[in-house]
């Protein structure tokens, strides 16, 4: 059965706060408390992390708070051995309308640039388990980017994909700029960015940012399907054949080529490949222990 979180989002804000982080924390991991966000665990055994958005009337647009509990659900997620794929959805309007422009309408250069203003943005991309974004609605702005910063993107047919900051008189802030471009080329991207132009479904399907498009309410199911598929392999494994593709996007083709032989390598080093193998030789479904 999926156990489902919720509550509040004072425990966060005081998490901040270096005095109670302790007793915020353990209260989070103990069956957490959440404002913006719903967290449950789903599929066989268990073995998909589900992040749902949460903030309907603001059509999701991450505030502070959102990320600062989504970091933390994905914080937790990571640290559980029986997680071996997280998805992240919203709802059927938004997946997130960016980031809160109310929340940053008032902020000065100095505060932004002094405070590394969303720095805290990039966790998702640092999460060694697989991320799966199931985007129904708008992915816009900083929602588009939130997604981007998945491994694999699936959409709802009636989904909207765009970096429209360009009309708020800004630039997209969290990797929109060098993540679509290098998702769906120059072209498409430059026209988007400097637009503000919205992409649908399928014709994000069609440039390579999305790898499936289904009805909407199909949608969630799909990915965690795909989360079920993924965690039925080795973990271990997962997360270097995770960290060998994502370095495809930093790395010459030499470098990249010699970090997954090192991989490689290093998989004849674990259990896993061991029990894969034997298991093929063997005609019967391998048994992995993630060692
Ligand atoms: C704060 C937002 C919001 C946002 C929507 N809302 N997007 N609030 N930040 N990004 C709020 C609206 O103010 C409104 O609340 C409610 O959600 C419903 O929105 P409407 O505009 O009434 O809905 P609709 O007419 O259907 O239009 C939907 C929409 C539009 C096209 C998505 O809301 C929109 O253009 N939103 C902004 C999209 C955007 O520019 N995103 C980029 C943000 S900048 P109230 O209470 O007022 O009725 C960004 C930078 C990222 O993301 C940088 C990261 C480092």
């Amino acid at each position: 059965m999926s156990m489902l979180c919720r509550a509040t989002a004072r425990g966060l804000l005081v998490a901040q706060r270096p005095r109670l982080l302790q007793s915020a924390a353990r209260g989070l991991s103990a069956g957490a408390k959440y404002e913006y966000i719903l967290v449950e665990r789903k599929g066989e055994g268990n073995s998909v992390g589900l992040i749902q958005l949460n903030r309907p009337k603001a059509l999701n647009a991450l505030c502070d708070g959102l990320m600062l509990e989504l970091n933390k659900a994905l914080e937790l997620f990571e640290a559980d051995s029986g997680v071996g794929a997280i998805v992240i959805t919203g709802n059927e309007r938004a997946f997130a309308a960016g980031a809160d422009i109310k929340e940053m309408q008032n902020r000065t250069f100095a505060e932004c640039f002094g405070g590394n203003f969303l720095s805290h943005w990039n966790r998702v991309a640092q999460t060694k388990k697989p991320v799966i974004a199931a985007v129904n609605g708008f992915a816009l702005g900083g929602g588009c980017e939130l997604a981007m910063m998945c491994d694999i993107i699936y959409a709802g047919e009636k989904a909207q994909f765009g970096q429209p900051e360009i009309a708020l008189g800004t630039i997209p802030g969290a990797g929109g700029t060098q993540r679509l471009t290098r998702a769906v080329g120059k072209s498409l991207a430059m026209e988007m960015v400097l637009t503000g132009d919205r992409i649908s479904a399928q014709q994000a399907k069609e440039a390579g940012l999305v790898s499936k498009v289904c009805p909407p309410d199909q949608l969630l199911g799909e990915a965690v399907k795909l989360g079920e598929k993924i965690s039925r392999h080795s973990k271990l494994v997962i997360s270097m054949a995770k960290e060998a593709v994502n370095a495809a996007f930093e790395l010459s083709l030499a470098e990249g080529n010699r970090l997954e032989k090192r991989f490689f390598h290093a998989t004849f080093a674990t259990d896993d490949r061991k029990e894969g193998m034997s298991a093929f030789v063997e005609k019967r479904k391998a048994t992995f222990t993630d060692q």
